[in-house]
């Protein structure tokens, strides 16, 4: 039986970020999902377009024994959305650390983010406490609603005639987070290594990233077990923690 409250609101701010003010109220494995946000957040400080056509909920993480596992909490919830959208007939993948990319024959082949993760660490005087972990799922959208983003997106509408809910859709994710949880509070990233990078497919490849000094092209060497990224900078072997991969 897997462990987690859901708490269901009609709008925030951003989901993120009323459980990190909430954060010593809500007991491990508690669920904030909103129908809009206000100021849903991304990663790089982007915004997240939340006006009630995608599924956008967050996790609250805080009893893992090893802190250093938090970090890559986000992978488990990147691999576990991307088993649900496979189940669900869609070609996804994950573009590291934690986008979930689907392709599709309708737009010739072509990658678009469906879903992507944000994780914001909770810190008092006596450190970290734990982590929120926020996910947007593109559910109804239409090519309209995604008009100038940076990458190309998909809603699970745009590529799939299914009929689903947003409901079953958060339950789908959650049965399959929860369950891989204890593991990987255990293990860490190591727990779903295997599976985590059968899901990827840029490894090998060429590719252009975007870190803090700025973008350049690299080549994507492998995935390492604690689920930093080791890439071939200028002929040097070199591990990176936080990045973007640029279409
Ligand atoms: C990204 O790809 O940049 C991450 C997007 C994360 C969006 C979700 S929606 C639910 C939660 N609340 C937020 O404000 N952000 C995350």
């Amino acid at each position: 039986m897997n462990k987690y409250l859901i708490k269901k609101y009609d709008i925030l701010d951003s989901t993120n970020l009323f459980a990190l003010r909430e954060f010593a109220n809500f007991p491990d494995g508690t669920i904030i999902t909103a129908q809009r946000q206000t100021a849903g957040r991304g990663r790089m400080n982007r915004s997240w377009l939340s006006e009630g056509k995608g599924l956008y909920f967050t996790i609250v993480l805080k009893q893992a024994k090893k802190t250093e596992f938090y970090s890559s909490f986000s992978h488990l919830l990147a691999l576990s959305i991307s088993k649900v959208l496979l189940k669900y007939g869609l070609k996804a993948s994950i573009k590291w650390p934690n986008d979930v990319l689907c392709s599709s024959e309708k737009f010739s082949g072509k990658l678009g983010k469906i879903s992507g993760i944000l994780a914001q660490a909770s810190t008092d005087t006596n450190g970290l406490n734990g982590i929120v972990l926020g996910a947007g799922i593109n559910c109804t959208q239409t090519e309209v609603d995604f008009g100038s983003l940076l990458y190309p997106a998909y809603s699970i509408a745009m590529l799939t005639k299914l009929e689903f809910s947003k409901d079953t859709l958060l339950k789908n994710v959650l049965d399959i987070f929860f369950e891989f949880k204890p593991s990987f509070e255990k293990y860490g990233f190591a727990s779903i290594y295997e599976e985590y990078i059968s899901n990827c497919n840029f490894i090998g490849k060429e590719i252009k990233i975007s870190t803090s000094s700025g973008k350049e092209m690299v080549k994507a060497v492998e995935i390492n077990k604690d689920g930093t990224l080791s890439v071939l900078r200028s002929g040097k072997l070199e591990k990176i923690e936080a990045a973007d991969i640029l279409p």
